[in-house]
């Protein structure tokens, strides 16, 4: 344990000028985590002569879920891993879902799983979650491995948490005693990012829907991250000055011109110039998430052979 009566002094803190503004650029990162990914792809098939395989599985028609299990699969392909498509219909009901589930459990050619969200009405998305043998639970959301995350065990972790812990160590290197914000309490996003803060020796807050003043709290952050889905909600004057910002959010909103665009939970413009770094929406978070997906599976497909031997 750390003595607590020795003040922490962060590099942060003895920088011999405040850098503000800094982007992070996401999209790069995750094209390298891409290629290390890809040749450790190869030489685990080398040594193991196993190509890790990932079934994804999306129930009805959603737009924007068709386009996120496309590209899933496509970079799924493109660092050398197997790809196994599941597009059911709208109908399909939980018990068939659950017998898929099953089928993929005893595959051992499928190392991960992945159920696209939302589901349609009818189904409840815990019971699907939790069926998925916790192996290969590549979403970490099941009770299982969220269970190993709350406790501090390794585990599978949720892709998007773990890409913005990856994007923040790249950043900031230890995050030992930083004052970390975490806006949102969602099952997704929000709670496994406070506790691998936590886990990471970070003094952790969650503001959500019902905390009382939140600016309060998030200007005390030196790590914000934020993922409402309520765009621009974080203004210039909920930002401490060199605070290092993540932004998850990602809402298509019209443009004057009748286009249309992306952006953020951070009202970007405004809090960059305050921000010591900041990632951008697009090409911050968004990228890192199949990133880490990949990574998970890979992670799943080691574990499968440890545990067989
Ligand atoms: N829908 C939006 N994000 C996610 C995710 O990370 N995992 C799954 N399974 N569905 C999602």
């Amino acid at each position: 344990m750390s003595d607590l009566t020795t003040p922490a002094t962060r590099p942060a803190d003895t920088a011999s000028g405040p850098e503000r503004g800094r982007r992070i650029d996401g999209k790069a990162f995750a094209v390298s985590l891409r290629k290390q990914i890809a040749a450790d792809v190869v030489a685990f098939h080398a040594e193991y002569g196993v190509t890790p395989g990932l079934a994804v599985v999306l129930v009805g028609n959603d737009p924007a879920s068709e386009i996120y299990v496309r590209n899933k699969a496509l970079e799924t392909h493109h660092v050398g891993m197997r790809s196994f498509m599941h597009m059911l219909p709208e109908t399909t009901t939980e018990a068939a879902l659950l017998t898929l589930i099953g089928r993929l459990n005893a595959d051992p050619e499928i190392h991960g799983i992945l159920v696209q969200l939302p589901l349609p009405n009818g189904i409840d998305a815990r019971r699907i979650t939790n069926a998925i043998d916790p192996k290969k639970d590549v979403d970490g959301l099941g009770e299982v491995n969220a269970g190993r995350l709350s406790l501090g065990l390794p585990g599978l972790i949720p892709c998007t948490p773990l890409g913005c812990l990856m994007l923040l160590q790249s950043e900031l290197g230890n995050l030992r005693g930083l004052n970390a914000v975490v806006v949102g309490a969602s099952n997704l996003v929000g709670k496994p990012m406070a506790l691998l803060l936590l886990n990471e020796g970070c003094t952790v807050s969650i503001v959500h829907i019902d905390t009382i003043n939140p600016q309060a709290l998030t200007r005390t952050a030196d790590i914000l991250v934020v993922a409402t889905g309520v765009s621009g909600l974080i203004r210039h004057d909920w930002v401490k000055p060199g605070a290092t910002v993540i932004d998850v959010g990602i809402t298509r909103v019209p443009t004057a011109s009748g286009k249309t665009k992306l952006v953020g939970d951070v009202a970007f413009d405004e809090v960059a110039p305050i921000a010591g770094r900041i990632t951008p929406v697009p090409g911050g978070v968004g990228p890192m998430t199949i990133a880490c997906l990949l990574q998970n599976t890979l992670t799943a497909a080691r574990l499968s052979l440890s545990e067989s031997a």
